[in-house]
């Protein structure tokens, strides 16, 4: 509906004239381009040893005895978060500390507009490269054109309270899904099934994040018929709410993409598509760089967390347990959905998990956050 009325609005009305547009459009990619080297850059000359400082960081991996900042991380991978992570009785938030992250992070980055490309910032047909894989590049097609929101998705939102849900297999049996619907706006992870979990995970959705490679591993590839239904009652059942979809980070899931997006716009499905900025990936990685937390590629988990922070008041964190075993040592799976395994060090799987785990758990003793990551009874 919504984007209806959108779309039929800048059909009408080109503002500007189209070689000012192009122009426009050039020296922001310029600008991006050059932003993105400088991060680079910094990324590199941080695993070779260096140390970038720029002024904000109250988190800090390496506690210094009696320096002010607010958040310490633990330097032991060793630790496995058994410790520390159940909110006690006295747990209370930090508004304060909360308020600097906020303020902090804004520096890097406008969660608010990076959250998605907006209609009026491209044309069909311009070429786009890939955050993560630089030399490779595609095309703004018509149909994602079509779909991009002509104005920022969270614009004039905020929550009291945000969950954001990792997909942990931590989940299971926790009975969170009550407490997890109770908060005003729920972030979920990679379209995440809920439908057979409700219990323990909850059914509101209000932002849902899309990794191309879903389509292929949860959803046959579209091969049949009966997979392409499957996939557009999955949409369907968003009911209105943002799929966020990285269609630029990584080269390969071009198709994808575009095989959603055409779903979505030929039978009308009821969701509001959001493709994050090309510099978001570097921002986020520059901020948590200035914490001392160097993280590579930052997981969707980090990426909600970072952009949720100028949403929310209160952030708490469900199903981010990056463990092979729970605190009472049982098996816990990697999905709480399917049987998919990784091992939880850069090296294997994809993300530095036990280092962001270390630093969502530092934020929640300081009580910048909540992580939960026991049952909810
Ligand atoms: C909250 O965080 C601020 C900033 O990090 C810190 O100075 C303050 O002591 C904290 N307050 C409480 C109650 O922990
Ligand atoms: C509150 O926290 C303190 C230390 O962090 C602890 O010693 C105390 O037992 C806690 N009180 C309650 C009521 O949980």
């Amino acid at each position: 509906m919504q984007l209806e009325r959108d779309m039929s609005r800048s059909r009408s009305a080109p503002l500007v004239p189209l070689g000012t547009r192009a122009l426009l459009f050039a020296l922001l990619t310029l600008l991006a381009v050059l932003l993105i080297v400088d991060d680079v850059a910094q990324v590199e000359r941080e695993s070779q040893g260096g140390r970038v400082h720029k002024s904000p960081r109250p988190i800090r991996l390496e506690p210094t005895p009696g320096a002010s900042t607010a958040v310490r991380v633990e330097p032991t991978p060793g630790a496995t978060a058994a410790d520390g992570a159940r909110p006690s009785g006295n747990w209370t938030f930090n508004h304060t500390l909360a308020n600097t992250i906020r303020k902090d992070i804004l520096r890097f980055l406008d969660p608010v507009r990076d959250m998605s490309i907006l209609r009026g910032a491209v044309r069909p047909g311009d070429t786009v490269h890939y955050v993560l894989d630089r030399h490779a590049s595609t095309h703004i097609s018509h149909t994602l054109y079509r779909l991009l929101p002509s104005a920022p998705p969270l614009r004039r939102q905020h929550h009291r309270s945000c969950a954001i849900v990792g997909n942990s297999g931590i989940l299971l049996n926790s009975h969170c899904g009550p407490r997890i619907d109770q908060h005003p706006f729920v972030i979920r992870c990679n379209l995440a099934p809920v439908e057979d979990f409700v219990e323990d995970v909850g059914s509101r959705t209000d932002l849902v994040t899309m990794n191309p490679s879903v389509v292929q591993r949860a959803f046959g590839d579209l091969l049949t018929e009966e997979w392409r239904q499957r996939f557009a009652r999955r949409l369907q059942a968003l009911g209105g709410s943002v799929l966020w979809v990285p269609a630029f980070m990584a080269k390969g899931g071009e198709e994808r993409v575009e095989w959603t997006l055409n779903m979505i716009h030929e039978q009308g499905l009821d969701v509001r598509t959001a493709v994050p900025s090309l510099r978001l990936l570097h921002a986020v990685r520059g901020y948590w760089l200035t914490q001392h937390v160097p993280i590579k590629r930052p997981s969707t988990g980090l990426l909600m967390y970072t952009l949720a922070t100028r949403f929310c008041s209160q952030l708490h964190l469900y199903g981010f347990w990056p463990f092979p075993l729970d605190p009472a040592g049982q098996p816990v799976k990697y999905h709480y959905y399917d049987q998919l395994t990784y091992q939880y060090s850069s090296s294997t799987g994809p993300h530095a998990m036990p280092l962001e785990y270390r630093t969502l758990r530092a934020l929640h003793r300081q009580g910048a956050l909540q992580l939960h990551t026991g049952p909810c009874m």
